[in-house]
């Protein structure tokens, strides 16, 4: 693979484009002058993740395979926000986004990769074409992130990456064989890249929602029992929920975690509700 964008002498011009650029536009938020890409960023947790950056002053460089949509929103988060194409399983498509990232605001500090699909299926019926797609985006799509911004951040000797697994990515459910298979992929790769990575200064963390209420993952409001009572918190997540987590894990405050997962799942996977114990007459109240 060839980048001459990244031979020696890169590094410089991302400096100079910083002072120019990110601390220019920067205010005093946790991630002021930080440059972050999120992929998947049109909608759900990707818009909310880059609506909280913006809020601690970064700036986002948006990047999605839904073009309009992923236009308006960086309109509306304003100069510190840009838009770039982006099909994450395309290598040539992550070079003109390291390159948009580097021309909009000088240099690249942070990668959320954020990209991913869902296809229910069984073990036996599901199609091998949905496991690869599957994997292709959730798994390749995160491997060819990390490789694109990884020479720009060694330049620098400093970056955080944050990938958004599952928490599909702790156990195992039925109809979710692709789903389950990538997002385990995608904790491990995190851990091998964090090993490879962290001498260099870059940090690499797994973020681990569980259900969280976006267009992969529609509540119905008439059925509210199908998600909200297996939450010790009493409610299924938001995107913001997980927002707040990229956000600190792209910070410093975070600054000596790296190959470490993050579970944002309201208890759900770490607390078991009982209803009732075998042989006690008594059900539990349930959180509301
Ligand atoms: N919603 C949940 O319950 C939940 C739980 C755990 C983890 N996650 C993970 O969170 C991430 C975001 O999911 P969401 O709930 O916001 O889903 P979503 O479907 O609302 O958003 C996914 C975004 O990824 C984009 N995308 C899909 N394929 C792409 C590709 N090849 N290249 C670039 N962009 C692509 C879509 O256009 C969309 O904007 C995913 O990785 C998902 O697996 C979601």
């Amino acid at each position: 693979m060839t980048r001459d964008r990244r031979k020696p002498g890169a590094g410089a011009r991302f400096s100079r484009k910083r002072d120019d650029e990110a601390s220019r536009l920067a205010g005093g938020g946790v991630l002021a002058s930080r440059v972050v890409i999120v992929t998947g960023a049109a909608q759900g947790i990707g818009a909310a993740t880059s609506r909280k950056l913006i809020g601690e002053d970064a700036c986002v460089l948006l990047a999605d395979v839904q073009v309009e949509p992923g236009r308006a929103l960086a309109k509306e988060l304003g100069p510190r926000a840009a838009f770039c194409p982006l099909d994450v399983r395309d290598e040539h498509a992550w070079t003109e986004v390291v390159d948009v990232a580097i021309d909009s605001f000088g240099t690249i500090d942070g990668l959320v990769n954020n990209a991913g699909v869902l296809r229910l299926g069984d073990l036996e019926t599901l199609e091998t074409r949905d496991f690869m797609d599957v994997l292709e985006v959730n798994v390749l799509g995160t491997f060819l992130g990390i490789r694109s911004v990884a020479e720009v951040m060694k330049s620098r000797g400093r970056g955080v990456v944050v990938n958004i697994s599952s928490t599909a990515a702790m156990t195992g459910a039925n109809r979710t064989i692709a789903y389950t298979s990538s997002k385990w992929a995608v904790r491990g790769l995190t851990k091998a890249a964090a090993a490879e990575l962290g001498a260099d200064g870059i940090r690499v963390n797994s973020v681990h929602p569980g259900p969280t209420e976006t267009a992969m993952n529609p509540v119905d409001r008439d059925r509210p029992d199908d998600w909200s009572v297996e939450y010790p918190l009493g409610r299924i997540g938001q995107p913001e929920d997980v927002a707040n987590m990229v956000a600190f894990l792209l910070s410093d405050e975070s600054a000596y975690c790296t190959g470490a997962e993050f579970v944002v799942d309201g208890g759900r996977s770490n607390c078991t509700l009982v209803r009732r114990f075998a042989g006690d007459p008594d059900w539990m109240t349930p959180p509301r």
